[in-house]
């Protein structure tokens, strides 16, 4: 009986303590797909959702976020991902919020591999 409720337990114990892995797994930053990254499938979308509301054409911030060059210009001069980080000396944006980590590497991603037009 009492190698009964010994061997229950350690049964008990093994199956949490791997649960508990699973979950830790679960919410791991690795989670964060940045492999297939490009600007019509990834890019664009998180700019239209995010900044074109305020950066559409002639919407009077000054700063066009609409076509592929509109971004890469601001890519090249350091102010997209400036203010998206919220880099000192960089207005941070988009205003009032942050863009959660995930996001933040997915346009590093694409960055890092030559900013393409893909
Ligand atoms: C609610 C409106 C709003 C949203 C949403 C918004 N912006 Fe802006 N943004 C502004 C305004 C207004 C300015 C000009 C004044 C300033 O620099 O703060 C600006 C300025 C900028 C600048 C120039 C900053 C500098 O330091 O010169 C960049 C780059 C920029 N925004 C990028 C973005 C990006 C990228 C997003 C989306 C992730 C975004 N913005 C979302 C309103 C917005």
């Amino acid at each position: 009986m009492k190698h009964t409720l010994l061997t229950f337990l350690t049964i008990a114990l093994l199956i949490s303590s791997c649960s508990n892995d699973n979950q830790e797994e679960f919410y791991d930053a690795s989670e964060c797909d940045t492999s297939n990254v490009t600007f019509s499938a990834t890019i664009d979308p998180i700019i239209s959702r995010n900044c074109k509301s305020c950066h559409g054409v002639g919407n009077g911030t000054g700063i066009t976020l609409v076509s592929y060059s509109d971004i890469k210009k601001h890519v090249d001069n350091g102010k997209l991902m400036g203010s998206i980080k919220h880099l000192p000396s960089y207005s941070p944006m988009p205003q009032g919020g942050k863009l959660d980590d995930c996001t933040i590497s997915k346009l590093d991603a694409w960055i890092a591999n030559g900013a393409l037009d893909n």
